[in-house]
């Protein structure tokens, strides 16, 4: 167990800045997960974490002390990757003595290892078996395995269950949030999935082109996104937005008016810095109440979905083509072609400023 501690880190490939002035906290037996868009960065920052790649500039810590120069094998990290890359003529048991031997461990102490992790990770039956008889959930979990028998002081993921499918995803997921629990141990997990992020991490980092947008708990990402980018990207389906025009504030309150809902007393402080239009207001599908209603702000029912427990409903408004969505319990009284009145429930709506940052919460500063 060890922290991360990442301080004004900087990579450029060539020309290319990748990451950019980034610092990071991870703590002790915490389990940070980096998310965001392909190619925001994510392998890149795991893999100057793990010494896979060089720091251009900035100074990494783990545990305290500064590993910017030292070799992968020197600074205790395990890591799993998306390919599970188990060498093919080896059985499981060789295959997670691998690295202990390499790193000239005794043979017992080899053996002690291996036999504790294949029993944490279930993997005893399957001890003489080479990889092509396993299913790629037991060959992830020997990947896992393989990293783990090492005892680092970190474990680092990169996608791992992006080659598993949905059903198997859900169960290792299960699995390794389990094993985070009874090992304790450090762990930062890479993912562009947004559900994997919020049901395994302590703390979520939200990478955007190679720089952090917020990091919280999920909790507060959810609830409280620093901005338009994380509001979008965290919860599914997506938070629906549409462009604000603000008519007044006093430090206390704003009034707004948005197409299709009217004014809007919101309990957001406008802060008197943004002025007027350019607006964004955001609220969740499970934020918005319907009510039948005719008349220019009604919007027209264009699709429903029904997934068993919930109802998603697709709305569109009258002056534009971008769908809202709506989304309820089991079972829905709406059907394709009603005409309904959107009611957000004001105090879960967000605004965000023409940068696209949230405005807080009045008697709140600004979260960003
Ligand atoms: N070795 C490399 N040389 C040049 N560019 C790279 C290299 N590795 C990654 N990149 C670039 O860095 C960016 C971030 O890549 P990566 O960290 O793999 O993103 P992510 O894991 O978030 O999808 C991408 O634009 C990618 O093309
Ligand atoms: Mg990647």
């Amino acid at each position: 167990m060890a922290s991360v501690t990442l301080n004004k880190i900087n990579k450029v490939f060539g020309s290319t800045h990748i990451i950019k002035d980034l610092d990071l906290e991870v703590g002790n037996g915490e389990f940070v997960v980096f998310v965001g868009p392909s190619g925001c960065g994510k392998s890149t920052l795991l893999r100057l974490i793990a010494g896979l790649e060089s720091i251009t500039e900035g100074d990494l810590r783990i545990a305290g002390d500064l590993v910017n120069d030292l070799p992968p094998r020197e600074r205790g990290v395990g890591m799993v990757f998306q390919s599970y890359a188990l060498y093919p003529h080896m059985t499981v048991y060789e295959n997670m003595a691998f690295g202990l031997k390499l790193a000239k461990t005794d043979k017992q102490s080899i053996e002690q290892r291996v036999m504790d992790t294949a029993r944490i990770l279930q993997l005893e039956e399957l001890l003489h078996r080479k990889p092509k008889a396993l299913s790629g959930g037991q060959r992830q979990r020997v990947a896992m395995g393989r990293a783990m028998a090492r005892e680092p002081r970190i474990l680092l993921f990169d996608e791992p269950l992006s080659n598993l499918d949905a059903s198997l995803r859900v169960q290792m997921r299960n699995e390794i949030a389990r094993l985070h629990h009874r090992l304790g141990s450090t762990m930062v997990y890479v993912t562009h999935d947004q559900v994997e992020a919020m049901t395994l991490a302590d703390k979520i980092v939200v990478l955007r082109d190679g720089r952090i947008e917020q990091v919280g708990s999920p909790q507060t990402l959810y609830q409280q996104p620093a901005t338009k980018f994380v509001a979008g990207f965290i919860g599914s389906p997506t938070m629906n937005f549409m462009p604000a025009e603000l008519l007044g504030g006093d430090g206390q309150g704003c009034k707004i008016q948005a197409p299709g809902l009217g004014e809007l007393v919101l309990p957001q402080d406008p802060g008197g810095e943004p002025s007027g239009a350019g607006l964004t207001l955001g609220v969740r599908p499970e934020h918005l109440r319907l009510a039948e209603a005719e008349g220019d702000n009604a919007f027209e029912i264009v699709n429903v979905e029904y997934l068993g427990n919930e109802v998603y409903v697709y709305l569109e408004p009258k002056a534009s083509d971008t769908l809202l969505i709506h989304r309820s319990e089991a079972p829905s009284r709406w059907a394709i072609g009603q005409r309904v009145a959107l009611v957000p429930e004001l105090e879960h709506v967000h605004l965000f400023d023409g940068q696209d940052r949230a405005l807080a919460l009045a008697g709140q500063r600004r979260a960003a």
